[in-house]
């Protein structure tokens, strides 16, 4: 080791610093001088042995070696960093197919309720909200349903051990809405209901309806006529009819059954409506004197129109969908392709 050596090192450390290409091969030129068993600690054992007046002369070199070494490591480190951080690693190729992110797609149940939900408010309706585990007062008994009605059946509805039940529809909304609240109500309350039906292509023992509750001094059928009309004309299409067939619910009287007119075939019948023209899309009426009476409504003041929806029928008839277990199974190459947005 003399000086002619210690600056050929210097030279051949900073051309390999220089050249290394990654932080690995940087490592392993540190190693090669700086490391255990490196160019250096090799070196400054072997100062004792240089002649006593070079020594002083000598560590001074391989210390500013030692010095210089280190810093164009540091630099050259920096530098392999930053371009790691800043750049792709590997070149770009625009042509190879993007990478699956999972953007979410909006459920078509959801779909249904947030149009349903943003047209009802352009008619003044608010949401209202009920829990899901009911009392027999809220989802039977205030609702007009007599002791014996099939309904109440262990065998249709899911009860607790506690005598509590899942809710078998959306209208105990209405009772809790109007004992919470004076007249006049305008709300609709959509959500989930439970029924013990044996799972099939139309049937699912989970599933969501829309209630609509408008109650105040004047309101009529043709209330009901009209804004179910506005509400089938902004859902399905500007054309389209809607039809009253008589029907049977305790908790209205009259009670009808509602019926769009098919938007797919105008009414000419087709595979959708199944050849009658008319699509069933609720269940309907005027509200029962015995419900506002459980409610503490004065009959005598208030008249008001009640209306219940499936929205797995609606989003089975809107989207097309053959099939109830496709809304549930969770499969997102189905869900999926309804787009993204609302
Ligand atoms: N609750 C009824 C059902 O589940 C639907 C219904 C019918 C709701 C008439 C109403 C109504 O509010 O007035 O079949």
């Amino acid at each position: 080791m003399n000086r002619e050596e210690i600056e050929r090192a210097q030279s051949e450390a900073q051309a390999e610093i220089g050249a290394a290409a990654d932080l690995a091969a940087l490592e392993a030129v540190r190693l090669r001088y700086l490391g255990r068993k490196g160019l250096l600690p090799q070196w400054m054992p072997r100062l004792k042995d240089a002649p006593p007046a070079e020594r002083p002369e000598l560590g001074r070199r391989l210390n500013a070696l030692k010095d210089a070494v280190q810093e164009a490591l540091d630099r050259r480190r920096t530098e392999l960093e930053r371009r790691a951080d800043a750049g792709p690693k590997e070149p770009f190729d625009a042509t190879l197919p993007g990478e699956w992110r999972g953007i979410g797609a909006a459920h078509p149940i959801s779909r249904i309720i947030e149009r349903a939900t943003e047209i009802f408010r352009t008619l003044g309706f608010t949401v209202a909200d009920g829990p899901d585990i009911e009392t027999v007062f809220h989802n039977f008994d205030a609702l007009n349903t007599p002791e014996d009605h099939p309904s109440r059946d262990p065998g249709d509805t899911f009860y607790l051990d506690n005598g509590d039940l899942l809710r078998c529809q959306t209208s105990p909304v209405q009772v809790r809405y109007m004992q919470a609240h004076p007249p006049p109500v305008r709300i609709i309350a959509p959500g989930r209901c439970y029924r013990r039906d044996t799972p099939d292509a139309t049937h699912s023992a989970n599933f969501h309806q829309i209630e609509g509750l408008y109650v105040d001094r004047a309101v009529s059928l043709a209330d009901l006529k009209g804004d179910l009309t506005y509400f089938a004309r902004r859902l399905f299409g500007p054309g389209v009819r809607i039809r009253f067939r008589p029907h049977f619910f305790p908790f209205t009287e009259p009670s009808v059954e509602v019926d769009a007119s098919c938007h797919v075939c105008g009414g000419k019948g087709c595979r959708v409506c199944k050849h009658s023209g008319w699509i069933e899309i609720a269940g309907a009426g005027m509200v029962h004197p015995n419900v506002f009476r459980a409610v503490g409504y004065d009959r005598h003041e208030v008249v008001g129109y009640a209306f219940g929806m499936g929205v797995e029928r609606i989003a089975m008839i809107l989207f097309g969908v053959p099939d109830i277990r496709l809304l549930y199974e969770n499969d997102l190459r189905y869900l999926t392709q309804f787009g993204p947005g609302v």
